[in-house]
């Protein structure tokens, strides 16, 4: 039994099975995993989804780590609830992803995994619900397992329920796209949890728009004790028939000392070294690190670099585009052609600009982090441009590692630009005549001018590092729930 509970799709370990048919253990990084070491293993316990074969094969075994217990779900319900619900239509309404003349389509296909998701969720509800202690705090995260929240709550009335979502929320034009019954029940399904929590006060505004102005959910309204319910509470209150709901912001930083102690070792150095030969002796890079993800708007980023190459030819041999685009949720049609695209794209910039002794741009499909942390040390100028991202952690992360500074350039549709704007060049997304010039202005900054403004931006995206998040998190969900 468990006081402490966390819930994601994926896990904080994941297994592999090698040609001798032993399991190989490879364990994840990010936010969770070290905002989850703030606290004791022994009362805490981690549920996840076992992603592959390998995962399946350690459940089948009986391996695992102490304090992860990984659920093993039927694979053709586990790939109707992923690939088929949370990542094509919950990702693409958080992230307006969605070609709106064609898509989306709801028929009965959908309603069929609408239900495969709603019996993926309930296997989380049923193990959190199995191994929780009497009164125990569960925190569940994302649009994967959005219904956890209701679904937990009518097994375990007695249990603290906290939900991050660590997307963007969708607007209520997009969020009203889906019929009425899944918009509510999605809905629902939040409200829950006792606290929800998001990166920024843009996401969390839209859930809490979304969930008032809907019909369907027209008995939750929004209560404040200061009257002003939109701006200037730090949190609202939802007085609907289930219960009352907090809804809060937790923006994760970054842990300053762990993330300098992994890009000044020695091997990346070396990476580091490789990396300048490769860039060629006086040259800027620009960088950018991504999934090669739709929301990242790698493409319009690509055109912006060419745009910069043909209005400022000054630039023409001057600087290196460094683009790691590793690949991504590869099922799916849209990644593999937007992968192509970008590929494409490239390869028609250094084709149409390339010279016997510059390439302009150097694409990355290998997700190596030894390599990004290089580039994070030697980039001139960062590049973080989607059109919509819940926080985007790329643009906290290359300040903090940085050798000489680095300008960023940032989108107004990352989470990140509400902390990070004012020392930032910012972009709208969409506009690549605009990115071209800030990419202009990033490369021409005066060297102290830059330093300092990152010195800034580490210092905002250090904020609130993983453990902090993590643990006022716990202390929000612990509080008398009658108390303010
Ligand atoms: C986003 C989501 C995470 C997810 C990650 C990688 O950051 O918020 O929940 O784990 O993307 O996506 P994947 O589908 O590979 O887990």
């Amino acid at each position: 039994m468990a006081s402490v509970l966390v819930a994601s799709n994926r896990g904080p370990v994941s297994y592999v099975r090698r040609d001798d048919g032993t399991l190989d253990a490879r364990r994840g990084g990010g936010g969770l995993v070290s905002g989850l070491s703030a606290i004791s293993a022994e009362d805490s316990l981690w549920v996840c989804a076992a992603l592959g074969e390998g995962d399946r094969e350690a459940v089948r075994q009986g391996v695992g780590e102490p304090g992860v217990r990984m659920l093993d779900i039927d694979p053709a319900v586990y790939a109707d609830a992923y690939n088929g619900i949370a990542n094509s239509v919950l990702w693409f309404l958080h992230h307006h992803l969605y070609d709106v003349p064609r898509e989306p389509v709801f028929d009965a296909e959908f309603r069929l995994r609408w239900e495969a998701y709603r019996a993926y969720n309930r296997a989380f509800a049923e193990a959190l619900a199995e191994a929780a202690d009497e009164g125990a705090c569960v925190l569940v995260q994302d649009y994967h397992l959005a219904l956890v929240p209701g679904q937990l709550r009518e097994l375990r009335p007695d249990l603290r329920i906290g939900h991050f979502t660590h997307t963007p929320w969708a607007s209520t034009d997009y969020l009203r796209m889906l019929p009425q019954d899944v918009r509510e029940e999605l809905v629902w399904g939040m409200l829950g949890a006792d606290e929800l929590w998001f990166h920024t006060w843009s996401w969390a505004f839209a859930f809490m728009n979304g969930a008032h102005i809907d019909s369907a959910v027209g008995a939750a309204q929004p209560l404040s004790p200061t009257g002003t319910p939109w701006r200037g509470v730090d949190h609202m209150h939802w007085g609907g028939p289930k219960r009352t709901t907090r809804v809060r912001t937790f923006p994760l930083g970054v842990d300053a000392e762990d993330l300098r102690a992994l890009a000044y070792r020695p091997e990346v150095d070396e990476r580091l070294a490789r990396l300048r030969e490769e860039v060629g002796p006086g040259r800027r890079t620009i960088a950018r690190v991504d999934r090669t993800e739709l929301s990242k708007n790698i493409l319009r980023g690509l055109l912006a670099y060419r745009e910069l190459l043909t209005a400022r030819p000054e630039w023409r041999g001057r600087v290196v585009h460094l683009a790691s685009a590793y690949p991504s949720r590869q099922d799916l049609e849209a990644y593999r052609s937007y992968t192509a695209a970008v590929r494409e794209l490239a390869d028609r910039i250094n084709e149409e600009f390339g010279t016997a002794d510059w390439q302009p741009v150097l694409v990355s499909v290998q997700d190596d982090f030894t390599r990004s942390l290089a580039v994070y040390r030697m980039a001139d100028v960062a590049l973080v441009n989607p059109v919509r991202d819940g926080m985007n952690l790329v643009a906290k992360e290359i300040p903090v590692v940085s050798e000489a500074g680095c300008a960023l350039v940032l989108s107004e549709g990352a989470g990140a630009y509400e902390e990070l704007r004012e020392d930032a060049l910012t972009v709208n997304p969409y506009d690549v005549s605009a990115t071209a010039q800030a990419l202009h202005e990033a490369l021409s900054m005066p060297a102290a001018e830059r330093a300092e403004r990152t010195e800034r931006l580490a210092a905002a995206a250090t904020a609130l590092p993983p453990q902090r998040w993590f643990l006022e998190q716990l202390a929000a969900l612990r509080e008398d729930p009658d108390g303010e």
